[in-house]
């Protein structure tokens, strides 16, 4: 069976036989599905059973108005594409028929290839604009402040910044290590924002060549340096109305740096090779991966700069200061890979939690991510995810004491969890180089035998 919406349907009514079926048959060779109706009550039947993309209606109808059937068409279906045909001496009536939705009228006799190119030009653009406000609609859950996951109380405050700083049209400097998700806030502040339905442009000054920098951040004229063969825009110009996104701005020379600043200033930039200088409404978002103030002071990053890039400061969290956010982001990432490989939902462990709650997660969201897409993958057959599924990273460090001189977290920490873990951390890996023997165990932690079974009855690991 062809899906409906696939083809472009299309309902014809007018009286005289010979012509609607020409029209029919002249819509179908243009791939439309054409339904047929000989005078007003029956296309007012069809319009009732059936949402037609377009509609062409005879004005003068044996059993009324074909008016009427366009009325009826346009109020249920607003975005129908509809033309009227009508004979010599009916143009007022037809003027009459624009305005009440149609969208083009021919007077008999017309070319019918021309009504195919006006229904099929019409229903097109219907589809695209149809298209766009769903893509639209799935880049604003994307990028929805219910998408950043985080209950811990810095990501409480950001939440609370985001919310305050995306409408607005300030500068934004946003700080993080890697993977602690730079990118995804600069988005949704963008798409949050009234710029919303212009453009997110992005420039990656770590990407990028020195040398061609410039001409990718401010556009060059054809000619404007060697290889230069045409002209090309920058993502100023691009980003125009939108969102600029400089990323890695440390990564900046100084020399750019400084043309930067003074774009920033004049709100204009000068194309590479030309004098002229264009005009821009953009808001900018910076990021960086390091101390911007640190380069200040070491000197390889300008202060003005910094001062006119931090207007507003976003710093993220890493990973390991928000351990808690940990159970609720597994939980995410998993429905998600699930989802996205159409396997039945898993749950983690209770183990495996653990494990995933005592690493320290250098390379943060991202790696997180990327560990529970290979967890799912890991555990295809299986409803649970255990330590088993987890990257080797994670399992290795498990066999690891827990270190004495792990950061405290400004919540503090749970002493008697803390403790637990490493006696378990430390008879796991007892048991593991005895190859399970208890008596050996015991000796190597200088435990007796029985103190030793004692704490692996307690600590569940027997
Ligand atoms: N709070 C969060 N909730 C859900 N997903 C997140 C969150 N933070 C980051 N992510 C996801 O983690 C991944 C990495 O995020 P992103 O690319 O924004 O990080 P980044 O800070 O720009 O990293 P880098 O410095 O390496 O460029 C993305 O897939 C992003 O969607
Ligand atoms: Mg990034």
């Amino acid at each position: 069976m062809t899906p409906l919406s696939l083809t472009t349907s299309v309902l014809i009514v007018e009286d005289e036989v010979d012509l609607r079926q020409t029209i029919a048959e002249c819509l179908e060779s243009e791939g439309f599905a054409a339904a047929q109706a000989a005078d007003a009550a029956d296309a007012s039947d069809r319009l009732k059973g059936f949402a037609y993309d377009a509609l062409v209606v005879d004005l003068r109808l044996p059993d009324g108005d074909g008016m009427r059937v366009l009325e009826e068409a346009v109020a249920r279906y607003p975005g129908i594409s509809a033309v009227v045909i009508t004979g010599f001496g009916g143009v007022t009536e037809a003027v009459t028929a624009i305005k009440h939705g149609a969208i083009d009228f021919f007077i008999k006799p017309f070319q019918m290839t021309q009504l195919a190119r006006v229904l099929r030009a019409s229903v097109d653009q219907r589809k695209l604009r149809e298209e766009n406000a769903e893509l639209r609609a799935q880049l604003r859950e994307r990028f929805s402040f219910d998408s950043i996951i985080g209950r811990h109380s810095t990501m409480q405050a950001l939440f609370s910044t985001l919310e305050l700083v995306s409408p607005m049209n300030s500068t934004v400097l946003i700080q993080g290590e890697t993977g602690t998700g730079k990118e995804l806030i600069a988005r949704t502040i963008h798409h949050n924002s009234p710029r919303a339905d212009h453009r997110f442009v992005g420039f990656n000054a770590a990407a990028i060549p020195e040398g061609l920098a410039e001409a990718e951040l401010f556009g060059h004229v054809k000619g404007a340096f060697t290889g230069a063969v045409s002209a090309r825009v920058g993502r100023f110009e691009l980003a125009h109305r939108g969102t600029l996104f400089i990323d890695e701005v440390a990564s900046m020379s100084l020399p750019l740096q400084a043309k930067l600043l003074r774009a920033l200033q004049e709100r204009e930039v000068e194309r590479v090779g030309e004098s002229r200088s264009v005009k821009f409404d953009i808001r900018v978002i910076a990021a960086t991966n390091t101390d911007l103030r640190k380069l200040v002071k070491e000197g390889t990053f300008r202060e003005d700069l910094y001062y006119r890039l931090n207007v507003i400061p976003v710093i993220l969290p890493t990973l390991r200061e928000r351990q808690e956010d940990i159970p609720l982001l597994a939980r995410h990432f998993v429905h998600k890979s699930c989802k996205e490989n159409g396997l039945t939902q898993k749950t983690l462990t209770q183990d495996a939690l653990r494990l995933l709650m005592s690493y320290d997660w250098p390379g943060n969201i991202r790696q997180f991510e990327n560990a529970m897409e290979h967890a799912v993958a890991m555990s295809v057959a299986r409803p649970e995810i255990g330590p088993e599924a987890l990257p080797m990273e994670l399992r290795d460090r498990s066999l690891a004491p827990a270190s004495p001189t792990m950061a405290i977290p400004d919540e503090g920490i749970n002493f008697t969890d803390v403790v637990s873990q490493l006696e378990r951390d430390l008879i796991l890996r007892c048991l593991e180089k005895t190859g399970g023997n208890k008596r050996q165990a015991a000796r190597l932690l200088n435990l007796s035998r029985t103190t030793f079974i004692d704490k692996l009855q307690r600590l569940q690991v027997a």
